[in-house]
């Protein structure tokens, strides 16, 4: 009944204002809701929030033990871009207990809203409902626009550090006062260094090393795609790809003491003279290519399998 009740006032009538108590409440609820339909001794140690496409791939090689629409998540959202499939799955991948979102929101869903406080706390909402669930390491995965030239389409790259000056800030606002939230959080130990690493690790032991990069992230609102303009600011000043996504959900994840990890798979290439002239056709359809997804899957399976051992190492 209770739940009911909750899926009848979510998502439709937003709240004005952003109240942390029912915020709590509503992960607590949805937490408990997912939990009642994982097995028992289901702990999930990683959540992967897989973008559109390619990245994605890794949701059919995973041992799942449990799918989960949003649609039927109190207080989960639905995503309402094409490529993006809605889902909660769990499972094992490499032995790894994980918790998969096939699909984000994004803050251009929701930034119309009111309150951009409330619009940016429904997009990260699924950060704190996995920290509820017992996840410590979070891994974003977007499809990105690439601003470095060595970049190929369908390349991977691990972001080393973002730049973030077009979303209003995600910890704006009345404090989340759970999950030993900070008011004002470094930023300097985002990406964790030695998980970069492995990442890197598992792309040469795939043989995909020339293929995936290291580098910075640079988010905008979206829904646009860049001016030749806005391309050449965030090259100058050191991005090398663009998305639309992510970094709200990185500081979420750092504040509520996750690690952190995320890998743009580059759908398109922006020229040197700044031109963007891609699509979301375009985008779809990189991220849809069969190498593009093998080469995804097998440097995340792989990153998997080198991130079990250090879990069973004795040093950890
Ligand atoms: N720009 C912004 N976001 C994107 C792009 C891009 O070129 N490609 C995929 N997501």
């Amino acid at each position: 009944m209770v739940q009911k009740e909750h899926h009848h006032v979510y998502p439709r009538e937003q709240p004005v204002f952003f109240n942390a108590e029912e915020y709590r409440h509503r992960i607590d609820h949805a937490a408990s809701f997912i939990k009642e339909r994982l097995p028992k001794d289901f702990v999930p140690k990683a959540v992967v929030t897989l973008g559109s496409g390619g990245l994605g791939a890794i949701a059919e090689s995973m041992e799942k033990v449990a799918t989960i629409p949003y649609g039927d998540i109190p207080g989960f959202f639905k995503p309402t871009v094409v490529g993006h499939a809605g889902n909660l799955i769990a499972g094992y991948i490499e032995g790894v207990p994980v918790i998969g979102y096939q699909g984000r929101r994004h803050y251009y869903e929701d930034g119309g809203q009111p309150n951009q406080v409330v619009a940016l706390k429904d997009v990260v909402f699924p950060v704190y409902v996995a920290r509820a669930l017992g996840a410590d390491l979070y891994i974003a995965t977007n499809a990105a626009g690439g601003l470095n030239p060595a970049q190929k389409p369908g390349d991977l790259m691990t972001i080393t550090s973002h730049i973030d000056i077009y979303f209003p800030n995600v910890l704006l606002g009345p404090q989340v006062d759970f999950m030993n939230a900070m008011r004002f959080q470094p930023q300097h130990g985002q990406y964790n260094k030695d998980l970069r690493a492995l990442v890197n690790q598992a792309a040469h032991r795939v043989g995909e090393g020339n293929r995936v990069h290291q580098g910075v992230y640079a988010a905008l609102t979206g829904p646009t795609f860049e001016s030749n303009a806005d391309s050449l600011l965030l090259r100058k000043n050191g991005a090398d790809a663009v998305g639309m996504s992510t970094v709200p959900e990185i500081i979420t994840a750092s504040n509520i003491g996750m690690e952190t990890l995320g890998i743009s798979l580059i759908s398109n290439v922006i020229a040197a003279d700044g031109t963007n002239a891609t699509s979301h056709e375009e985008v779809t359809a990189a991220l849809e290519d069969p190498a593009t997804r093998k080469r995804a899957t097998s440097v995340l399976h792989e990153f998997f399998r080198l991130y079990a051992q250090t879990l069973a190492s004795p040093q950890r």
